[in-house]
């Protein structure tokens, strides 16, 4: 590895490979634990994130940890992780993947230091969390678990108890019906965690426009934006997904996509 590197701790062929601007990764199947939330992002995708924005023995965050993926990540790359979520029941689900992952011996650092906190990521100041080198994170996609398909809501709740949407809690996102409400308060949470952030620090957020009721809430586009008045907005990596099977919506009569692909938006603080 290069002493020059101020980054992370990759070798020149690996650094340039992150550079792509889009990238493929179809998600393995996912284990039966956590199959109750419904949308987590993988690990291997925020592993190597989370290895390109940091060095080891660095420490990361992730506002709204859902099932813990960002933990897992951290403790697979030798990384500090502090994960907050507002649901005890998927900060539990956390809790016990980063347990079940240490009894599987070498692919987890001994020396990392995990921490699955439960709170509204806006009351991040009360937290009194140390500094962190990196955010990475991925937010409710406004109240789209709400309008899912009813097929889908109805399988999902019949077949194996899991859940449709993530809570009722009013502190919840996805249960904020107003698109521009939720994007302000979405941002504004981003936003509160600047302080908490270390200078030159980066902060990436997975995040998709979203469709509902046959328009497009630029919502990826939307957060850019306005993120990108406290953070210096860099770019967009595009994660695609081909492994997906293709719907005819619209077939004869309207262009309606088949959306397989989301921003990982990449902020920093200057
Ligand atoms: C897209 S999911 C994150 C999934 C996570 N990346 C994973 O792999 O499991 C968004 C999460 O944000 C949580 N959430 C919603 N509002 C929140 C808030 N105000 N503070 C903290 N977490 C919140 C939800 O409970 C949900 O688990």
């Amino acid at each position: 590895m290069s002493k020059k590197n101020k980054l992370n701790d990759l070798e020149g062929k690996e650094w340039i490979k992150f550079q792509k601007s889009w990238f493929i990764h179809n998600p393995p199947p996912r284990e039966k634990g956590v199959l109750v939330h419904p949308a987590k992002f993988p690990e291997t995708l925020v592993q190597e994130f989370i290895e390109f924005f940091t060095k080891e023995g660095q420490t990361v965050l992730d506002p709204m940890v859902g099932t813990g993926s960002t933990l897992l990540a951290c403790a697979a790359s030798g990384r500090n992780g502090i994960g907050i979520e507002l649901n005890p029941k998927y900060a539990e689900i956390a809790e016990q993947r980063i347990k079940d992952f240490k009894k599987q011996g070498d692919l987890f650092h001994k020396k990392v230091k995990l921490k699955v906190i439960v709170a509204n990521a806006a009351n991040v100041a009360k937290l009194k969390l140390p500094e962190v080198d990196y955010i990475i994170t991925s937010p409710p996609y406004w109240d789209m678990l709400r309008m899912r398909g009813a097929h889908t809501q109805k399988k999902r709740r019949e077949a194996e108890a899991l859940d449709v949407w993530y809570s009722d809690d009013p502190d919840d996102l996805g249960n904020v019906s107003n698109y521009d409400e939720f994007v302000d308060k979405l941002c504004n949470t981003y936003v509160k965690l600047e302080p908490v952030l270390k200078t030159r620090g980066y902060i990436t957020i997975i995040v998709k426009n979203v469709k509902k009721k046959g328009r497009v809430y630029p919502l990826a586009w939307d957060i850019g934006k306005k993120l990108g008045e406290v953070y210096t907005l860099k770019d967009e990596r595009i994660w695609c997904q081909d492994n997906q099977r293709l719907n005819p919506y619209g077939i004869y009569n309207a262009w309606v996509s088949n959306t397989f692909h989301h921003y990982c938006l990449n902020l920093r603080k200057e």
